[in-house]
């Protein structure tokens, strides 16, 4: 870990880095990226094609204990999970097809379902970061020169009040 930088209050807290190397491993870490999470949370997911953001999201609603297994959707742009128990729902968005500009976001009223959920967006950035201050920014990349393409890095950092306190480090495992 390097020193951190001196930092004014919008800078975002320190990230903690995972490494993972399989997709059950990914799935594992979504599950207690859950444990993290409550209703009012924005967890913005980042990472090329493929990158496993939906196998990270599938774990996370394992772990939130979701009706529903999270899949990659054709078309529906934001599908809700809703909860086994007394949980939040999950609401999990794939924004790739969405060219961006609030208008079409609105028509999805996440800002309506966001005090009650939790949201995960895939390729959200630029879409929909008027929603909240306080979101989990998730990076996910693979490896430079990993032969079996099945490591990926994984950089989360806490945006704003809410996660200025959070302890990530936990994921780290
Ligand atoms: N360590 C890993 N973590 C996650 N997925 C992995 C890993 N290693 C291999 N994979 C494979 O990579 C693929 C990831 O697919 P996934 O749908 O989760 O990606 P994605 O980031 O959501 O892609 P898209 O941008 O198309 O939505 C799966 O086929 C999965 O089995
Ligand atoms: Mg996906």
């Amino acid at each position: 870990m390097e020193a951190p930088a001196a930092q004014g209050p919008a800078e975002p807290a320190p990230a903690v880095e995972i490494t993972v190397t399989s997709p059950e491993q990914m799935r594992e870490l979504g599950r207690r990226l859950a444990k993290l999470l409550r209703a009012g949370d924005l967890v913005m997911l980042s990472g090329e094609l493929g990158a496993g953001k939906t196998t990270l999201t599938r774990g996370l609603g394992e772990g939130l204990g979701v009706r529903g297994a999270v899949t990659s959707p054709t078309f529906v742009i934001a599908r809700v999970h809703p909860s086994l128990g007394d949980g939040p729902p999950l609401v999990h968005v794939d924004a790739y097809r969405l060219s961006g500009g609030l208008d079409e976001m609105e028509d999805l009223d996440l800002d309506v379902s966001l005090p009650d959920s939790v949201i995960v967006v895939e390729w959200g950035e630029g879409k929909v970061e008027e929603l909240t201050e306080d979101r989990l920014r998730v990076r996910i990349d693979r490896a430079v020169g990993d032969t079996t393409d099945e490591v990926r890095h994984v950089t989360v950092t806490g945006l704003g009040e809410r996660w200025a306190t959070a302890d990530v480090s936990v994921l780290a495992g």
